[in-house]
């Protein structure tokens, strides 16, 4: 076979291509993503229940059937009581069970019996990169959702972070594919344990809040099926997901919810979906290309209900004989398949759930008690040290700050939000006297433009002189000094991109007077997104990163402080030096008119810095330690594989430090003379491991030879490229120890 022309055989869902007596293998449509499966595998929805169904369906009017496939308050679709059909019961995620919201509209209901646990935000538990906790995640916030009589839980929400700027950069998770697919998974096979849905979101291609309802998402298809749909496709293919939630963007001119491409050819026709689509908050704008397009349930805030698209309309257009009726039944259907799975019909032994349980609490605490960033510490002035502490400075309004709620979209009410100042008051001994000063006023200018004052909003940056000079008080009175900067939840918010990466609220002037006025001066941010780092950074001899942690988030950080936890935290995304290094704004392609065109491909996050040879302020996967970490005597178990064997790596890490630590081993793939585009690094497999002082642990990885396969969009399907790969180990896409040359067939 010459040059361009590709052989191909089908071997099950192997294609293998024949090029130039070289043999390239693609997994079929199915593909990649699905290599190298996790050990969480969700249970499929069966057709058990169909006839009954099919009978049920049978005795619902029009209007009845119609009642399923829309709002009929805020949270729910209308049921069919007279059939024994419930509501289809929903709470956002992805922090915790939102709130009861009044029947039609966005207030409160006010009652006392929806408090919940406050889960750490996607950003935290990202930075565990613990698969495990991700499980423990999902199971816990499952149990909450069924004591709260939930069937859906509207998350896990993870768009891929294709700028620093987006304004969900804090519920999402990371920038990189594989890390994602990883975690959700596991998230979503524990939700689901419960007999309640995940509804995962948003289905795809959200990657800005910027002209959200409206903006036409453009990329190229290996962009699209490498970068942004992986996690997706996991999360049907492994954890399968029950329901899916459609994004309020376009993608390739049609609305997702009217996306036929997106819904019906991949979701449904590539992956199996079996669940239901569910709209976005007045994500649909069509009545029959909606619901021919593959979405099920429309869902809104702009009541009257009877109004929606799929709602009067709907009985307008089946009268009208512009959809049948049969089309109708066949949303109801996918829904009621659900709704049976779940035992929400039938529910006998249907789980019952428990919630605000001290076993919450401990998860909450345990997932951001492995989130925690050491991101600096050159003059070892963490962990503290107790003996001999007389006082210690607590700085900034985040050392008081709950954000279980804040910002446009989706809290929880909860009883319990530990802060840092709470932690420490309870954690260090009475002995050491705590001089706090807030430092900083969150201070923002209404946007005149918006009736909404989240949208765009301006921070109030001038340092508030009153409380520097407080704060420079507060730390020279103190053997110890620290500040807990940063954002909060009013600032970082769905529905708006930030403007810029600058530290907001005169920070930067805080953080420099308070270390000039103590030199051992600590700093702590707490933010969900990458921000501005470069003064604070060159002012300060230690610095933590932390998030919108959740209940015990105060707790846990606290811990790390005090050296009771040992930091194990890495970044799930890049720290830029300056926004324009990032690829979205590199390439000026954000946020776009009324279409953003994805400029840079699949170069995103680490991609593009670690090929391009920018140099972050801090890489993706970073973190420090309280010990020091050697990797040694990296190897494959072959030399070389052929596409359907999976590589074994092995390696010694050695804890050479005195503190028992865990350590997140990253492999990277790099393949130097592809035929296509490639990052010079992509993330093929981690492992977070605890390695006592002074031991070893043999640290074995398994890679599917499937997991190297790029798409290849002429083939629409997954080429494995034969040649040498070459296996980058270490524990940031910049700090690389071990590498490991392999050859695939
Ligand atoms: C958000 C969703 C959320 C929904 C319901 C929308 O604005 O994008 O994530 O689930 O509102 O609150």
């Amino acid at each position: 076979m010459k040059n361009k022309m590709l052989c191909l055989v089908t071997v099950l869902t192997i294609i293998t291509a024949c090029k130039d007596g070289e043999q390239t293998h693609v997994a079929a449509n199915t593909g990649d993503p699905s290599a190298g499966k996790s050990i969480y595998e969700g249970a499929e929805i069966t057709d058990e229940h169909d006839k009954e169904i099919d009978e049920l369906i049978a005795k619902m009017t029009l209007e009845e059937k119609v009642g399923m496939l829309h709002g009929y308050s805020m949270f729910t679709n209308q049921g069919v009581e007279r059939l024994g059909i419930p509501k289809v019961n929903m709470a956002d995620g992805p922090l915790g069970i939102r709130e009861e919201l009044q029947r039609d509209s966005w207030a409160p209901k006010g009652v006392d019996t929806d408090f919940a646990t406050y889960f750490p935000a996607g950003g935290g538990l990202s930075a565990t990169w613990n698969p495990e906790l991700a499980h423990t995640f999902g199971k816990s916030i499952g149990e909450e959702a069924r004591a709260r009589d939930k069937d859906i839980l509207l998350a896990p929400a993870f768009n891929i972070i294709r700028t620093p700027l987006g304004g969900r950069t804090f519920e999402y998770m990371t920038e990189d594919p594989y890390l994602n697919k990883k975690l959700v998974v596991p998230y979503v096979v524990g939700v689901q344990e419960n007999n309640v849905a995940a509804c995962i979101k948003h289905y795809a291609a959200n990657n800005q809040e910027t002209n959200r309802g409206t903006v036409d998402v453009l990329m190229d298809e290996r962009t699209l099926r490498e970068i942004y749909l992986p996690a997706f496709q996991a999360a049907v293919t492994e954890g399968k997901a029950y329901s899916v939630m459609g994004a309020y963007n376009k993608f390739r001119g049609e609305y997702i919810c009217e996306n036929s491409y997106m819904l019906n050819d991949i979701l449904r026709g590539e992956w199996d979906f079996r669940g239901f689509v569910i709209s976005d908050w007045d994500a649909v704008h069509s009545t029959v290309k909606t619901l021919e397009s593959g979405m099920d349930l429309e869902m809104g805030t702009n009541a009257p209900f009877d109004k929606f698209w799929l709602a009067q309309p709907l009985i307008d257009a089946v009268k009208a004989g512009k959809i049948s009726e049969a089309e109708v039944d066949n949303h109801v259907k996918r829904i009621l398949r659900v709704m049976y799975h779940l035992k929400a019909i039938d529910d006998k032994d249907r789980v019952k759930g428990s919630i605000n349980t001290d076993a919450h609490f401990k998860d909450a605490y345990a997932i951001a008690s492995e989130s925690v960033i050491l991101l600096k510490n050159t003059e070892n002035l963490l962990p503290l040290k107790i003996d001999g502490l007389k006082s210690i400075a607590v700085i900034g309004a985040n050392a008081t700050k709950k954000n279980a709620q804040g910002g446009f979209g989706a809290g929880v009410k909860t009883k319990r939000e530990v802060t840092p100042l709470d932690a420490l008051k309870a954690k260090l001994p009475k002995s050491v006297t705590i001089n706090y000063a807030k430092g900083y006023e969150e201070g923002f200018v209404p946007n005149p433009k918006s009736a909404d004052q989240n949208y765009g909003r301006a921070t109030i940056d001038t340092p508030n002189e009153k409380m520097i000079a407080e704060a420079v008080a507060a730390a020279m009175k103190s053997d110890v000094a620290i500040i807990f900067a940063g954002s909060n939840r009013d600032y970082e918010s769905e529905a708006s991109d930030r403007k810029d990466l600058h530290l907001p609220f005169g920070q930067e002037e805080l953080i420099a007077r308070v270390k000039a006025a103590n030199p051992k001066t600590i700093i702590v941010m707490i933010a969900g997104a990458p921000f501005d780092l470069n003064k604070t950074e060159q002012n300060t001899s230690a610095l933590v990163w932390s998030w919108y942690n959740g209940s015990e988030g105060g707790n846990a950080l606290a811990d790390v402080l005090l050296g009771n936890v040992n930091p194990s935290g890495k970044l799930p995304w890049t720290m830029p030096k300056k926004l324009s290094d990032s690829p979205a704004h590199a390439t000026n392609s954000f946020p776009g008119g009324a279409s953003v065109t994805y400029e840079e491909g699949v170069l995103v996050g680490y991609r593009w810095f670690d090929t391009k040879n920018i140099t972050p302020l801090y890489p993706f996967g970073y973190g420090l330690s309280y010990t020091t970490f050697q990797m040694a005597n990296a190897k494959t178990d072959k030399k070389s594989y052929s596409a359907d064997e999976t590589i074994t790596l092995t390696l010694d890490l050695k804890n050479t430090g005195k503190t028992d630590g865990k350590e997140v081993v990253q492999v990277y793939s790099s393949k130097t003379n592809s035929k296509v585009e490639r990052a010079a690094k992509e993330l093929r497999s981690f492992k977070k491991v605890l390695t006592k002082a002074g031991g070893t642990e043999k640290v074995t990885l398994s890679i599917p030879v499937k997991e190297l396969a790029y798409y290849d969009t002429a083939a629409k399907g997954w080429m494995v490229e034969p040649g040498n790969y070459t296996f980058k180990i270490g524990n940031s896409s910049r700090d690389i120890k071990q590498e490991v040359t392999l050859a695939i067939k």
